[in-house]
């Protein structure tokens, strides 16, 4: 306990004297042939700032809502790419599905705020945005708006017609349960390494678990990594296993995007096991202790990976569609309707 509060109080005052930069990320991985930071510059030129103010007003009313929209990013992009099949009515992990895996839905606000912004987005701009793409956009400005780091997001995924089975979802996210060594494969399958993993995992430094997700790790009795005083606060929010009750996933900064999450890690205060094993994990702790160190570091190395994680497997070009209703497909056929590609030319969709 006494050390724990020492490792806090170094950390604490480590954090004080790295500054504080803007931190926007200058170092990024390739961009995917067909995306590009300017693809809607000419057909609609407000989206951006149409996705940050009205993120912006909906964050006042509910701060949780960022970390729904985040966590939808994640699942979109890990199951089956980039393509916005999370959001379809009838995908496995889609916003109807109140069991499915992985157990505990995402936010329905979530949901709600893209269907939101697409109609705001169609009203100025007409049907030229994919759902993909304001799902990747909503999740940068979730990060920014609770004081993360700002990056820039390739643009011009489009929308998927085939849903995301139970299956396919069960192989491509993680479990809360998992261990490094059982994660890295999962990760590798979509070339995303060690690094990215602990990088990805600070997006737990905002949001909510369930008693579920965690369950195993104080029952029947404490898993021997966990702080005891944390230990005994969340089997007081968890009385049982099956207890329908939520906990912050970072307990020092529980809604501000920062590096407090691997401070937890360091002091045995990470929620899950998949975040608590990156601490133990010899692959993964030097960066969770340079994380804990220098924000700016784990600012710009999370930008890297969500640029990273979020051109997984997107369609491009002629490929897919740009859904009119993000939670369903366009009436069963893939959309004749014309695209304006970068350059500002005429494509027609097939
Ligand atoms: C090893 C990989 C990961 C695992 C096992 C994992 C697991 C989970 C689980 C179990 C929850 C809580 C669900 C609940 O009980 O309600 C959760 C929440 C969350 N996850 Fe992850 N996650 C992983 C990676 C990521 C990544 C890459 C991101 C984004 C960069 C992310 C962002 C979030 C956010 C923001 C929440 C809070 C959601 C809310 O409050 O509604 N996670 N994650
Ligand atoms: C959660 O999903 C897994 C995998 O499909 C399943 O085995 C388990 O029974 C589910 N648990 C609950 C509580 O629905
Ligand atoms: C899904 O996975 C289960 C268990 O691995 C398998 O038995 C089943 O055939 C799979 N279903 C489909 C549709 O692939
Ligand atoms: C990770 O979990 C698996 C499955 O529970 C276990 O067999 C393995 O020993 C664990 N590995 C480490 C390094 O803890
Ligand atoms: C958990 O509690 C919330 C809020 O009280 C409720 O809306 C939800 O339906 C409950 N979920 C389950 C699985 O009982
Ligand atoms: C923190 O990381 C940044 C970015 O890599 C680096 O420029 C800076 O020198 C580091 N600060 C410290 C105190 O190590
Ligand atoms: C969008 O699609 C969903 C799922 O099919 C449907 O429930 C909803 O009413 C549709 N919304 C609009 C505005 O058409």
């Amino acid at each position: 306990m006494a050390s724990s509060i020492l490792v806090f109080l170094l950390v604490s005052a480590l954090c004080l004297l790295s500054s504080p930069a803007p931190a926007v990320a200058q170092n990024l991985p390739p961009i995917v042939n067909g995306l590009s930071f300017t693809f809607y510059k000419s057909s609609c030129p407000k989206l951006e700032s149409i996705v940050r103010d009205f993120l912006n007003k909906q964050f006042e009313k509910d701060i949780g809502l960022a970390a729904g929209l985040l966590r939808i990013h994640f699942h979109d992009c890990f199951v089956q790419g980039c393509d916005g099949s999370v959001l379809l009515d009838g995908s496995a992990s889609g916003p109807s599905e109140q069991d499915a895996p992985p157990n505990l839905t995402l936010r329905p606000a979530a949901f709600q705020a893209i269907n939101d912004l697409r109609a705001l987005i169609d009203g100025q701009c007409g049907r030229v945005v994919s759902c993909a793409d304001v799902v990747a956009l909503a999740a940068r400005d979730s990060v920014v708006l609770s004081g993360g780091p700002s990056y820039k997001v390739p643009l011009g995924r489009r929308d998927g017609v085939t849903f995301a089975t139970r299956n396919a979802t069960l192989a491509s996210l993680p479990a809360p349960t998992f261990n490094v060594t059982q994660i890295l494969p999962v990760l590798s399958l979509i070339n995303l390494d060690a690094d990215d993993l602990v990088a990805l995992s600070g997006g737990h430094t905002i949001g909510r678990g369930h008693c579920s997700s965690f369950s195993n790790r104080i029952f029947p009795s404490r898993d021997p990594t966990m702080d005891q005083t944390f230990f005994n606060n969340l089997r007081d929010t968890c009385p049982a296993s099956d207890t329908n009750a939520t906990t912050s996933l970072d307990i020092r900064s529980p809604n501000v995007f920062d590096n407090k999450y691997y401070v937890d890690l360091m002091n045995r205060q990470g929620l899950f096991t998949s975040d608590e094993n990156l601490y133990f994990d010899s692959r993964t702790k030097s960066l969770v202790l340079d994380f804990a160190l220098n924000q700016t570091l784990f600012f710009e190395k999370f930008a890297f990976s969500m640029v990273k994680m979020g051109q997984l497997g997107v369609l491009t070009g002629g490929n897919g569609e740009i859904r009119a209703n993000c939670s369903a497909r366009n009436g069963g056929k893939i959309s004749m309707w014309p695209v304006i590609d970068q350059h500002g030319e005429q494509t027609a969709a097939f």
